[in-house]
């Protein structure tokens, strides 16, 4: 799968881990994703980019520790490890936005951004579906 399709990635119910919580917030992670690269390609002023990436990586520190909660609450056994993951990924996030804020030229920063974010589409398509046999089934 080339770069470029990744940045296409989109929310599929296959995705959904049984957690209403998290499943939400994995929908929404795709939609900010999409906006976050329209955003980035668009001729919108730097303000309003620098914006979408505050609210983005808000969302994503809470989506974290929610995610962190369910596993802590479901006993799945690579949390330690899962945890790191996401540390690694916040920071590097961190830096990418700090690139963004500092650039004069958002072209420069754009291959920083789609490198992130193919990481974190990565994380949640492959690394959080592990959590999903510890997720008990609920009744219907
Ligand atoms: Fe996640
Ligand atoms: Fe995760």
């Amino acid at each position: 799968m080339s770069g470029n399709a990744l940045w296409q990635y989109r929310w599929s119910e296959e995705f959904a881990l049984g957690d209403p919580l998290v499943d939400a917030q994995h929908r929404a992670f795709f939609e900010e994703a999409a906006a976050l690269r329209a955003a980035l390609a668009s001729e919108e002023p730097k303000d309003e980019i620098v914006a979408y990436c505050s609210a983005f990586i808000t969302n994503l520190r809470t989506h974290f520790a929610d995610e962190e909660r369910l596993m802590a609450r479901i006993g799945f056994p690579a949390l330690p490890i899962h945890q790191q993951e996401h540390e690694r990924l916040l920071a590097r996030t961190e830096s990418v936005v700090a690139e963004i804020h500092a650039a004069d030229c958002l072209l420069d920063c754009l291959l920083g951004a789609h490198a992130l974010m193919e990481a974190l589409v990565e994380h949640v398509t492959q690394q959080d579906m592990r959590i999903k046999t510890f997720v008990p089934r609920q009744c219907a």
